[in-house]
């Protein structure tokens, strides 16, 4: 599959990783073309014949997939801008939208960051939330302490849904579809916990979440 990821820091390297591991095609996208080119010289290396190519922001999106790897509200400010070039895809939501103090959610109750997306992009649209839960450091390496990694997967489409737990599956993970997108709220909660937790465990954001199954 074909799959634009938007914004090549953390995450996108991390996704990036995943998915070119697993034998996708990424196209980086970045307000930073230097940033982006960067990264795919790097991806080019995690699998041969890796097909990365770079692109600037605001150009057409041609893949139906698009991950966005930027941050809350940034990623609200993308779907106002590029509503049209998103329109009909699936667009996966991955961040925590963590206030200004980094105490809680900046998002109100009953909503979440993956559902804002949604109602700011057209109808079609097709939002999944994914990756939140999953720290960046541990996505680049595929696993921690020699366990894969869960992630877990929210949104309305079922169609949608099983194309990205293809690509987490793919990719060498185990996805774990949670429910509609309103279950993106417990989702950000999850990923906030996560995030306030590495400090005082010591994980350095080398941790991760694992439902364990019965024998
Ligand atoms: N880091 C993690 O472990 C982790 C885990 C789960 C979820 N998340 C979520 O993932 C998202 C990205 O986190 P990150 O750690 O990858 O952040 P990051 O390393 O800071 O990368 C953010 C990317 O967004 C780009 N960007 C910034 N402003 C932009 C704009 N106005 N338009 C387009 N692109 C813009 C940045 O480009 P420049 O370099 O040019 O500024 C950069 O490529 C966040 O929502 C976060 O909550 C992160």
């Amino acid at each position: 599959m074909n799959i634009t990821i938007i914004g090549t820091g953390n995450m996108g390297r991390g996704i990036g990783t995943r998915l070119v591991a697993g034998g996708h095609s990424v196209t980086l996208i970045d307000q930073n073309l230097e940033s982006a080119q960067n990264l795919a010289k790097d991806l080019r290396k995690v699998h041969e014949g890796a097909n990365v190519q770079v692109g600037n922001l605001g150009q057409s999106i041609k893949d139906e997939i698009v991950v966005l790897a930027v941050w809350y509200p940034i990623s609200l400010e993308l779907a106002k801008t590029y509503a049209h070039q998103l329109a009909g895809k699936i667009v996966v939501d991955i961040a925590n939208p963590l206030n200004s103090t980094f105490d809680g959610l900046a998002t109100q109750p009953g909503s979440s960051a993956a559902e804002e997306l949604a109602a700011l992009l057209p109808e079609g649209t097709k939002v999944v939330k994914a990756f939140n839960t999953t720290f960046a450091g541990t996505l680049v390496a595929g696993q921690v302490a020699g366990q894969t990694l869960d992630v877990l997967i929210a949104g309305d489409d079922e169609y949608a849904n099983n194309i990205v737990a293809a690509l987490v599956q793919d990719g060498g993970l185990t996805p774990v579809k949670v429910g509609g997108l309103q279950k993106a709220r417990q989702l950000e909660g999850l990923g906030f916990i996560g995030i306030t937790i590495q400090g005082p465990l010591g994980y350095g954001f080398g941790s991760a979440w694992r439902l364990v199954s019965p024998a």
